[in-house]
């Protein structure tokens, strides 16, 4: 959460720093703020609301400097207005300072300071930090940057900071820990961001900062690392593989639409050198070296959040059918705070879009104590999870910036399938014959996709009857259940209407009691074992006057004929529904969110990278 951009060099900073913090809106966008070095003195401007707003204020003030650091917030401590925003000053207004995480021990901290003589303007922890290094500064012999490595010692919590000094026009100093930090290197110029779609326009050349470094970032001396226990270390130059349209909107009007329409594209790209079907083959390049230990695995542990958590549910079906392996899936943010029993023969399993989801980070580093084997499912390559963790498999999917994931989440239930059939194939617990058949199938997911596509119209004509409801219920059973609840969460998220998710048959537990004629009911209704059994569920909601809207498989007669509305998707293993039947829920939310006027991309309250806990 949170977005850092800076920028030194010759180039007009402002500008730089703006067009990433625009890039970074995802992260967070309660309210954004630049500090500009110009001739010895530090200008800031701040504004509540989006970056626009912050655009439209600086509009005709003086943002000239080739030095700058920015920010897009989204609010931890203090509410969301012009004073908590970022960056923050020292008390002399010397050291401006831009921060994402949280730090943790700001109310000790900043009642030591206030004893001596600070005062402070803003609500946040942040400003307790930059008063600290004040103070070390002021107070010592140390320059500014061992001063902010010494205050750092000092600090609990997490942090991705960029700091300037008014009185050094030459340098930026950056420091992570627990939060991501990327530094761009450039000809004569250096780059600072949370993550690399602010860099990439202007170099390739990046280094992630690990947890615990401080990069001194001069135009006179270059970069140097060191860690906060002040060892030197060597910069490890990286090359970026992204590229600058997977950043722009194509054409389309959200990325949320571009990033649903991208799904063919991305679960080939998922697919793409993993899977041969002369050969009989999957292999996942990522994990080749753990494979022995995953085949031998006593359970698979999924840690995650969110859209993330959901794949992690898709995945223990497929898993345990496929490769009848013990799965738990389990929300990050709850493993971490138990006692969880793991052991040397458990493989922990993140999956995260980011890879930087601050509870799936912690809930990994827990697992590493106890002697798990870690792997990632991530889709930011270099990002910290897929760093921390002993093996793993990239989604592949290309920037996600829709804060409500879409391609990411069919991307990791493609790797999913695919670790499953891989695992099943090694230890034998699928038959040849139905190996080649999920590979032929796999194949053919992308172009079964585009017909899937195909249906938006029809889609939005239904939204266009159900935008204004309250309330909505998702059902599905099996493999089909994880798919009520994203797309559940995926109406609650952009739309802002009441939705739950609930296995079928569960629904006569409690949920039957809220159906009426105004309740829409979205059921997975396709063609497989427990089609029989959904048929009735639909029956039990029609005759309680519910709504509904049916995704069947192409060629269905029975449910087709008592639905209210319904989606087709073309004929597929049951297995690989998931992959299907998940984008008629994504355009339904898309839609309905666009006719209630929500801010499809950047719903409220929410951020897309949640790197606090
Ligand atoms: C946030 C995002 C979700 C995402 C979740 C987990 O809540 O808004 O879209 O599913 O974080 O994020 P991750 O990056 O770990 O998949």
């Amino acid at each position: 959460m949170c977005g850092i951009v800076a920028y030194i060099g010759p180039q007009n900073a402002y500008e730089i720093v703006i067009k990433g913090l625009q890039r970074l809106e995802y992260r967070g966008y309660d309210s954004s703020g630049v500090a500009i070095h110009n001739s010895k003195k530090v200008n800031v401007f701040k504004q509540k609301g989006k970056v626009q707003d912050l655009i439209d204020f600086a509009a005709n003030k003086d943002t000239k400097g080739k030095l700058a650091i920015g920010h897009t917030r989204w609010a931890t401590h203090g509410l969301p207005n012009d004073i908590n925003a970022h960056p923050h000053q020292s008390g002399d207004k010397k050291i401006s300072l831009v921060h994402n995480g949280i730090i943790e021990n700001y109310a000790i901290l900043k009642e030591e300071l206030e004893q001596r003589g600070h005062q402070f303007e803003s609500e946040t922890d942040t400003e307790v930090l930059v008063h600290l290094i004040e103070e070390i500064h002021k107070n010592s012999k140390y320059d500014l940057f061992d001063a902010v490595r010494i205050a750092l010692n000092e600090v609990i919590g997490a942090y991705a900071i960029v700091i300037i000094n008014s009185d050094n026009p030459n340098e930026l100093i950056a420091a992570r820990k627990s939060s991501p930090l990327v530094v761009g290197i450039g000809e004569e110029e250096y780059f600072c961001a949370s993550d690399a779609t602010p860099i990439i326009e202007y170099t390739k050349n990046v280094v992630y900062l690990e947890d615990g470094e401080i990069a001194q970032i001069s135009l006179t001396n270059g970069l140097k690392l060191k860690t906060i226990a002040n060892q030197e270390k060597t910069p490890y130059i990286q090359e970026l593989e992204m590229h600058l349209e997977a950043l722009e909107k194509g054409g389309y009007d959200h990325f949320m639409l571009k990033e649903i329409y991208e799904q063919p594209q991305s679960i080939k790209d998922s697919m793409r050198g993993r899977i041969s079907i002369s050969k009989s083959k999957v292999a996942l390049g990522g994990i080749l070296d753990y494979e022995e230990k995953l085949i031998n695995a006593k359970r698979l542990i999924f840690v995650a959040c969110g859209t993330s958590w959901h794949a992690g549910l898709v995945g223990e079906y497929l898993l345990e059918e496929i490769a009848r392996i013990p799965v738990e899936v389990e929300y990050a943010s709850e493993f971490r705070y138990r006692n969880p029993i793991i052991g040397e023969d458990d493989f922990v399993i993140a999956i995260s879009q980011s890879g930087e989801t601050a509870d799936t980070l912690a809930a990994l580093k827990l697992a590493k104590e106890r002697g798990a084997t870690l792997m990632g499912i991530c889709n930011v390559v270099g990002s910290s999870i897929s760093r921390e963790t002993d093996c793993g498999s990239y989604t592949h999917a290309g920037p996600e910036i829709g804060v409500a994931s879409t391609k990411a989440f069919t991307a990791q239930v493609t790797i999913l399938t695919l670790m499953a059939m891989m695992i099943g194939r090694r230890k034998g617990t699928i038959t040849n014959k139905r190996f080649n058949r999920l590979l032929v199938e796999m194949k053919a997911i992308p172009d079964k996709l585009k017909t899937v596509l195909k249906e938006n119209d029809l889609i939005e004509k239904i939204a266009k009857i159900y935008y204004q409801s309250t309330n909505a219920l998702y059902l599905g059973r099996g493999i089909n259940f994880p798919l009520a609840l994203e797309g559940a969460l995926k109406l609650k998220e952009i739309s802002y209407i009441h939705a739950e998710g609930y296995p079928a048959a569960e629904m006569k537990h409690g949920p039957i009691a809220l159906i009426d004629e105004e309740m829409p009911v979205f059921v997975i209704a396709t063609k497989d074992s427990s089609y029989e059994k959904i048929v009735s569920n639909i029956q039990e909601v029609k005759a309680r006057k519910g709504k509904i809207i049916a995704i069947v498989t192409q060629g269905d007669k029975e449910v087709k004929k008592i639905a209210d509305h319904y989606i087709e998707i073309p004929k597929c293993d049951e297995l690989l529904v998931p992959l299907l039947a998940t984008v008629p829920l994504q355009l339904l939310s898309y839609h309905i969110a666009l006719l209630r006027e929500c801010n499809v991309d950047q719903p409220r309250n929410l951020a897309k990278s949640v790197t606090v806990e």
